[in-house]
């Protein structure tokens, strides 16, 4: 007998077939897999930004004297920061180790085992995870063909066990923008309705100036992919007043570290520089969309993030996920009933978008012969 053995029957039978989340596989883990050398591999599959964060955010790090010091639990100073950054009421704003906590943290407050929440698939697959770990039931409302949320469909699977609604605006993976009178239609409902806004500084498109208006509308926000700061996990949330102070009591103590605290304010100290970087990656994001439709075989969808997703019109999309790879270059491959063989490439450089195509164009001339 080893030593775990008969420990499942302690654990939750919920979570005994649980997959986890799949996250994206890092370079060095990559290592032996393919002939390229960890540094020169372009990684476009995770949405990260390849311009890296502020200098000013180094620097600080590197000279940072209170490791030794507990943050504070009340994230006043952070709060203050990102009231200053939204312009709106630092009461409203919750922080936490990135939007993935945020997301957990929220349908920890909503979510008991049973109750449904409203997810419009093909989305940002941690929603799945996390009403899964709650215990909750995902109802899963289709995108049309472009990727477009029906507001009728919502309203028409709102049961009397729905807690609440999700929508990531912009969408991962497909770009997509819900307008904002059909969030505030779902708004009307009067069920929580989550906009996930990860990408805003690429989309300019939120309601976070709306959340005091409403008592159930919440807002997530990131400092991952505008920021670059991915890597270090920094996120907030806008909240009505009454779930904000929720979300305080049953966040974990010190949820956002001390080193968090010093990136938000050296970022927000270089935003001008920051977001020229955005307006880089947004014009990329436009060249790249452009070299992509001149390849007849794959159909790129417009977007208002910093990736792009593609059909793949010939041929399978992971084995073309597979032979990038090989070539040093990572994208993310989907397969699955509303994505099917589709392929997700995040915004990189000048110079990883020349190197992709020119990737792409020898191997459409492979696989079309
Ligand atoms: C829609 C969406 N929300 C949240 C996240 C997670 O971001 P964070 O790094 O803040 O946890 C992502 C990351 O890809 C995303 O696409």
């Amino acid at each position: 007998m080893t030593p775990s053995e008969g420990i499942e029957r302690f654990i939750r039978p919920d979570l005994m077939n649980f997959g986890g989340y799949s996250a994206r596989r890092s370079p060095e883990t990559l290592e032996g897999r393919v002939k390229i050398p960890a540094e020169d591999i372009i990684k476009l599959d995770a949405n990260e930004n390849l311009y890296g964060c502020s200098p000013r955010v180094s620097q600080a790090l590197a000279g940072y004297p209170d490791l030794n010091i507990y943050p504070d639990n009340g994230q006043t100073r952070l709060r203050k920061l990102l009231e200053g950054y939204t312009g709106v009421d630092a009461r409203h704003v919750v922080a936490g180790s990135a939007s993935n906590q945020l997301i957990d943290l929220v349908l920890r407050l909503f979510i008991s085992k049973g109750d449904e929440v409203i997810n419009c698939v093909p989305t940002f697959g941690i929603y799945r995870f996390s009403t899964e770990l709650c215990g909750g039931i995902l109802v899963e409302i289709p995108r049309d063909e472009n990727f477009a949320v029906s507001v009728k469909a919502v309203k028409a699977a709102i049961s009397g066990k729905t807690k609440i609604i999700i929508l990531a605006n912009p969408n991962n993976p497909t770009g997509t923008i819900t307008p904002r009178q059909d969030i505030l239609e779902l708004v009307d409902t009067g069920l929580p309705v989550l906009v996930d806004e990860a990408y805003y500084e690429f989309s300019r498109e939120t309601v976070a100036p709306l959340v005091s208006r409403y008592k159930n509308l919440m807002v997530l926000r990131t400092f991952s992919k505008w920021a670059g700061l991915a890597g270090l996990r920094i996120g907030y949330g806008i909240f009505p007043l009454k779930i904000a102070d929720y979300l305080l009591r049953i966040k974990h103590p010190y949820n956002v570290n001390v080193v968090a605290l010093v990136a938000v304010q050296e970022s927000l100290k270089d935003i001008d520089y920051l977001l020229s970087r955005v307006k880089a990656i947004i014009a990329e994001r436009e060249r790249l969309f452009g070299e992509l439709k001149k390849l007849k075989w794959l159909k790129p969808f417009p977007s208002q993030a910093n990736f792009i997703l593609c059909s793949v019109l010939n041929g399978k999309a992971s084995q073309l996920q597979q032979r990038l790879q090989d070539k040093g270059i990572l994208v993310r491959y989907f397969n699955q009933p509303l994505l099917q063989d589709s392929i997700r490439i995040s915004v990189g450089k000048p110079r990883d978008t020349d190197i992709l195509i020119k990737t792409l164009q020898e191997l459409g001339e492979e696989i079309n012969g």
